[in-house]
Formats: C-alpha cells, structure tokens, sequence
C-alpha cells in the first residue's frame, strides 16, 4: 500500500483511535478509585471547614482530624429521629433525592431553595466535644439549593444550642467567579459566624440586599448581600432557610434541643 494511499490514512487513524480511547478508559478505570478516595477526602474537608476544625490553608491530617472529631448519623427528617436505615458512609443523598421510594415531591410553594424533591433520610456530622469524645459541642448539617446558574451544596455548621451558627461553606457550584462565586470568599462567610438561625421557633436568618445596619435589631439573623449578585445570594438564603425550616431539619433540631445530639 503507497504511503499516501486513502486506505492507509484511514488505517492508520483508525488505529491511532483505538490506541488512544483503550488508553483513555484503562486510566478512567484505573484511576476511579483514587477520585472516589480524593472526593471522600474532600468531602470530610469541607466539613471540617465548615465547623471551623481546620484552617482553610492548614496542612491538617484530614482523614484523622475527622476521626477524632466527627461522628456521621443518618436522621430521619420527618420523625427527626436517628436511623439506621442505611449505613450513613454508604448513603448518598443525591441519589436517595432521585429515588421515588427514597424522596418525596417538595410542593413550589414549600420549595424556597428550588430543588423539587428531597431524600427522606440525611446525614448529619456530629461535632464531638474533643478528640475521641462522646460528648458533641455541635452538628453540621448537608444544605442545597439553587443559585442563578446552578444548585449549590454545602453545609451549614451550628453550636450546641442548635440555632448559633459556626460556620456556612460551598463545596460546589456553578457561579460565576467574582460575582455569585462571591459566596466563598472567606470576608463574606466569615459574617455566618455568630448569627443565629431561630427566633421564637420561626426561621429568621437571611441575605439581606446591601448591608447589615450595625444598629438594626435584627442584626443577628442578618448577612450582608452580594453586590451585583442578588440572585446567587437570594438563593443561598432560601437554600439555608429551607434546610432549616420544618419542610427539612427543624423536626430534628428541635427533638435534640429536648434530647441532646447523641
Ligand atoms: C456574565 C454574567 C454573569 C452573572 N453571574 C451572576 C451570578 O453568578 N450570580 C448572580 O446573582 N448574578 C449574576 N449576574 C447578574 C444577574 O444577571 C443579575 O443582574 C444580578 O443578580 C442582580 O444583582 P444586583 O441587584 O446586586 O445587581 C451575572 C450577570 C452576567 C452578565
């Protein structure tokens, strides 16, 4: 066969991409399960961010820092109450949202945060007072919700009074940089600190449009918006008032405000 021939061009294209997708699948295959292990991993940071057990730009050991200071629980949201239904480092919330068996069909006018169904059960990380501890000085609890461009999933880190809030983190989203993608600047989290979620049992926390008057009464339920980005913020204060709201964890937060966390 010429060297220039049409048949020997196909020829070799033809191999070229069968030797470049074997390769491509062998590493996808290959590497699956250390992404399985780095999205685990990175999960178990951003909890720990959330609650203020690790610095941002610490070289803390992750996997033992969680150990000795974390303990995840499955809830059951409509009784509040813990389940072992299934085992909580196996069950993924996203897809339980997508199991008709698993979920339930949030009603618009009950769906703030935009997201048409949530799972029946969800995680919780309970915070324990020290390393090794069974006492718990707190809980983080899995939120999402949409933005402008896409739904945003974090978690929400609160005291052991249940209603002081540590700390708010995103772990992704969408957003567009330097505008909704704003909501992880650590100046604009760092206002979630202190601020209370519950008055007289009624979600009061919000995203107010501009910024929190140092004099306003309601300064402790108040985080200041975004500029240029009121619908990204919009969305991060209903997500956070949904999951806190009685359509999601209130059952729970109130039954172990009576009981205790663990
Ligand atoms: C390219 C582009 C990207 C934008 N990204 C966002 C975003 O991520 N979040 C957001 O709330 N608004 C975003 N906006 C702005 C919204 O369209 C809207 O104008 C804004 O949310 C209104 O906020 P403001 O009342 O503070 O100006 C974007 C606009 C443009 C043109």
């Amino acid at each position: 066969m010429r060297k220039d021939s049409p048949m020997r061009v196909i020829l070799v294209a033809v191999a070229l991409c069968l030797v470049c997708s074997v390769l491509v699948s062998a590493a996808a295959v290959v590497l699956r399960p250390e992404q399985e292990l780095n999205k685990a991993l990175d999960k178990k940071k951003n909890i720990l961010l959330a609650a203020g057990l690790i610095e941002p730009k610490g070289e803390a050991d992750i996997d033992a820092v969680y150990t000795e200071r974390v303990e995840a629980r499955l809830v059951d949201l409509e009784t509040g109450e813990y389940t072992d239904a299934f085992p909580v480092d196996a069950f993924d919330q996203r897809d339980a949202a997508k199991d008709p068996a698993q979920s339930i069909e949030i009603p618009d006018k009950e769906d703030p945060a935009g997201i048409g169904r949530r799972s029946l059960y969800a995680p919780v990380y309970l915070v324990r007072e020290s390393p090794g501890s069974n006492e718990f000085s707190g809980v983080i609890i899995p939120v999402h919700g949409k933005g402008l461009w896409s739904t945003l999933y974090g978690f929400l880190a609160l005291d052991s009074d249940l209603n002081t809030i540590e700390g708010l983190g995103f772990y992704e989203h969408a957003e567009t940089p330097g505008l909704g993608g704003e909501v992880d600047n650590p100046n604009w989290k760092a206002q979630w600190k202190g601020k209370q979620v519950y008055e007289d049992g009624k979600v009061e926390i919000s995203v107010i449009k501009g910024k929190v008057n140092p004099n306003s009464p309601d300064k402790a339920y108040e985080i200041d918006g975004i500029a240029g980005a009121t619908i990204t913020a919009r969305g991060v204060s209903n997500l956070v008032q949904y999951w806190m709201g009685s359509g999601a964890f209130q059952t729970y937060i109130t039954r172990v405000r009576e009981q205790g966390l663990s």
